[in-house]
């Protein structure tokens, strides 16, 4: 029982201890030249399924969910985010060449189809990003349009 007591007690310092790491939640701020959304005048159907959906992990205008202000799941919130940016970032699409934005289209059309993305476990606590099949289908046309008609 002692010891119990004793790992209890440790694991909760720890846990104390590690709230002070400190997490960059700063967005960059966004450049409406570049931005996906307002480049591509998106219709706001479509805008607000993307912005709801893939905006928090692929863009600079993450919203922290109030999770996210917990270590240790702050800490994978934001390397989700971070990965996430590095894959694919919306704010600053007017930067990727040709190459890139035909692959990013692309693999958006895939990811959302065979529901990898959004991510499943963010779906659990962000009801607007748990799209319908109807929705999935809708952004998907949204998609295969640009690539098909090179607007990217
Ligand atoms: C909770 C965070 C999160 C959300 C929300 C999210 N993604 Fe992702 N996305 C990631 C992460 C992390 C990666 C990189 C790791 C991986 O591929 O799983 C990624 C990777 C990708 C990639 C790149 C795949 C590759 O092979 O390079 C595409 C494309 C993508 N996401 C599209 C989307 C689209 C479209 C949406 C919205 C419908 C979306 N994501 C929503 C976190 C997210």
């Amino acid at each position: 029982m002692k010891t119990l007591k004793k790992v209890l007690f440790w694991t909760l310092v720890a846990f104390a201890i590690i709230q002070f790491i400190p997490i960059d939640r700063v967005n960059k701020p966004v450049d409406t030249a570049v931005n996906f959304v307002d480049t591509k005048k998106t219709p706001e159907k479509i805008k607000g399924l993307i912005k709801g959906a893939c905006y928090d992990c692929h863009s600079n205008e993450t919203i922290y969910p109030k999770y996210a202000y917990f270590a240790p799941v702050s800490w994978s919130v934001k390397s989700h985010i971070n990965e996430g940016r590095e894959h694919l970032n919306f704010s600053v699409w007017g930067t990727y060449n040709k190459e890139l934005k035909e692959s990013m289209l692309s693999k958006s059309i895939q990811t959302i189809q065979n529901k990898a993305m959004p991510m499943p476990g963010y779906i659990v606590y962000h009801k607007e990003a748990n799209l319908s099949d109807a929705e999935r289908t809708l952004l998907v046309q949204y998609f295969e349009e640009m690539l098909k008609s090179k607007t990217y």
